[in-house]
């Protein structure tokens, strides 16, 4: 099967597209990832993918103000002049319209650091330890309008330790969502899931 052409949207440091470019580097894996395409000219995960000899673009959001659809049909040009199958998003701090979502539907994913539905949003893992919950994690999901919303692909589960701060806890979850990410789009760019609703399923 031709390898799905994958862009992965980042704002930081990017340590999720880098387990997704490691990953990806595997002959079998179903995709190639393209394109690691920023809205911060700074972020620092374009030096390492390009470092890597990866297709790096970034598109200022500043720039376009308050218009988030200029924003937006800027990258969309960016992602299909690149002829981009999936998008995962990978620590993208953009709230995206109803408009791009559409662009992409079934075909964006996203990676989110707790077990959704609980704790959508920022600051999860703070949110996590001060609600005293002894189990926390991440989730891979599709996109939808809704933020931290969307059919759930693959989620991981990490045990909240007694001796946790915050940044113990989300180094805990990293490695999972290092751990699932590739897994998830492994999945997705082989056509091995079907969505029935809210529900992703295999393909029988
Ligand atoms: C991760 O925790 C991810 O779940 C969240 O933002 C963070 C991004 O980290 N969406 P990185 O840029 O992938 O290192």
């Amino acid at each position: 099967m031709k390898k799905k052409r994958v862009a992965i949207l980042i704002s930081g440091r990017g340590s999720n597209m880098m387990a997704l470019v490691e990953a990806a580097v595997a002959p079998d894996f179903p995709a190639e990832i393209a394109l690691v395409l920023s809205n911060r000219p700074d972020a620092a995960g374009l030096d390492w993918a390009a470092s890597r000899g990866i297709r790096t673009a970034s598109i200022d959001h500043k720039t376009y103000g308050k218009d988030r659809e200029a924003f937006e049909r800027a990258m969309q040009g960016v992602l299909e002049d690149n002829s981009i199958d999936l998008v995962c998003l990978a620590g993208f701090m953009r709230v995206l319209t109803p408009w791009f979502v559409a662009q992409w539907q079934g075909r964006m994913l996203n990676i989110h650091p707790a077990l959704l539905p609980s704790y959508r949003g920022l600051h999860t893992h703070e949110r996590a330890l001060e609600d005293g919950v002894k189990i926390h994690g991440c989730t891979v999901h599709f996109v939808v309008p809704e933020m931290d919303a969307g059919p759930i692909i693959l989620q991981a589960a990490v045990p909240v330790e007694d001796s946790d701060d915050a940044d113990a806890l989300a180094a805990r979850v990293l490695t999972q969502e290092h751990r699932i990410y590739p897994q998830a789009l492994a999945l997705v760019a082989a056509d091995k899931l079907r969505i029935e609703g809210n529900r992703v399923l295999m393909r029988a």
